[in-house]
């Protein structure tokens, strides 16, 4: 019989799934994305534009953009063909869960960690293995290696440094699960420029591991979405066959290029960024009741002593938009705030101060909505 019902022959999988999704709030100080809070070079712009505009844009990007790649490589140390150019790094972490995941595959993922991971795979058809973080949020290899080698899945994503945590994995642990654990392992580093350590030596010995970063965050370039994959590159080809073709834009490309030829020139905002973490985190840590997790990327979670969503909205009427994580698995007292600029990072700070001791027990607003 003829059904008018549109969601019918949609996949019960896909219905089952909460999409992925963010509102579009509106604010003067945005600290919800991890973006850098310092713009892409105004100069290195004007080069973009420069050459970009000799460019035919009549024409198709190539096919493989192999300039890009050997430039890639070059910066990442890795081998031309071990690298793969995507419309930022989800794509690359979609086109590697498409040539890894068959119905029913298992694949292991952290929680608390980026949604977007179980969101693909899901769609896939995997069945999710959670592995949970310590109480103090850390990576514990030996819950790794049971959600992984020990439930018989067949990948494993990990996030190092970890979105929402902070929290990171050690060369020397990764290496015992890439020891203990027979199936791929997916890293994303998407914000290691802020850490500082890369996971690229062990590369060559376990060519199992498939490694994802992003010029979203330290390079700031979240708007024209560049990311790349570094593997071993018998995978990386196979891999290759689930992305589109010419899936990165001609502009992106050229402002990977210049980027990557100039990436000296984005340490200082790197550099700014990890001295208000510093602060920041210091900050936020003398604020009554609130319980910064350690973090190696651009952004804290903390723990809060009242209702976050509360504290969410409190923000957001001034003007300050931070993350509510507060449904993620374990972080329901929970909130994730970017570092931005030091003046932004001074506004958050009073707003926050002010809007806690409003709401803790005992004071102005305080008992009625604590948790
Ligand atoms: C852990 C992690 N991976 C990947 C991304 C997104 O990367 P891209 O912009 O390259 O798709 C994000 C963005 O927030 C992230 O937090």
């Amino acid at each position: 019989m003829k059904t008018n019902d549109p969601l019918s022959g949609v996949k019960s999988r896909v219905l089952k799934v909460p999409a992925y999704s963010l509102h579009a709030y509106e604010a003067e100080i945005k600290l919800n994305q991890n973006e850098n809070p310092f713009d892409f070079p105004a100069d290195l712009k004007e080069e973009v534009f420069r050459r970009f505009r000799v460019r035919e844009w009549s024409r198709y990007p190539d096919f493989v953009p192999d300039s890009v790649r050997k430039l890639l490589a070059d910066f990442a140390g890795w081998r031309k063909d071990g690298v793969l150019v995507g419309n930022g790094s989800n794509e690359l972490l979609q086109a590697a869960l498409m040539v890894l995941v068959d119905n029913g595959t298992k694949v292991g993922i952290p929680a608390p960690t980026f949604t977007v991971y179980g969101l693909i795979a899901s769609i896939l058809g995997a069945e999710i293995i959670p592995i949970p973080l310590d109480p103090d949020m850390r990576y514990n290899v030996d819950e790794i290696l049971s959600g992984s080698a020990g439930a018989g899945a067949g990948v494993l994503i990990l996030n190092t440094p970890n979105n929402p945590t902070g929290s990171v994995i050690s060369n020397d642990d990764l290496k015992r699960v890439l020891e203990e654990f027979p199936g791929h392992v997916l890293l994303d580093e998407a914000y290691f420029e802020f850490w500082g350590h890369t996971a690229l030596e062990l590369l060559e010995e376990y060519p199992r591991l498939i490694i994802t970063r992003t010029f979203s965050k330290a390079m700031g370039m979240a708007g024209l979405r560049v990311g790349y994959l570094l593997a071993d590159e018998a995978l990386v080809s196979e891999i290759s066959k689930a992305k589109l073709p010419y899936n990165v834009n001609q502009f992106s490309l050229t402002a990977a290029e210049v980027a990557v030829e100039n990436r000296e020139r984005f340490r200082p905002a790197i550099e700014a960024v990890l001295k208000e973490r510093g602060r920041l985190g210091r900050e936020l840590g003398g604020i009554p009741g609130i319980k910064v997790y350690p973090s190696e990327a651009n952004f804290f979670l903390i723990e809060v002593p009242v209702d976050p969503r509360l504290l969410f909205g409190d923000l957001y009427r001034q003007g300050i938009l931070i993350r509510d994580v507060s449904s993620y698995p374990m972080l329901s007292k929970c909130l994730r705030i970017s570092v931005g600029t030091r003046g932004e990072n001074d506004r958050l700070l009073s707003a926050l101060r002010a809007a806690v001791g409003r709401r803790m027990p005992g004071g102005p607003e305080g008992a009625r909505e604590s948790i």
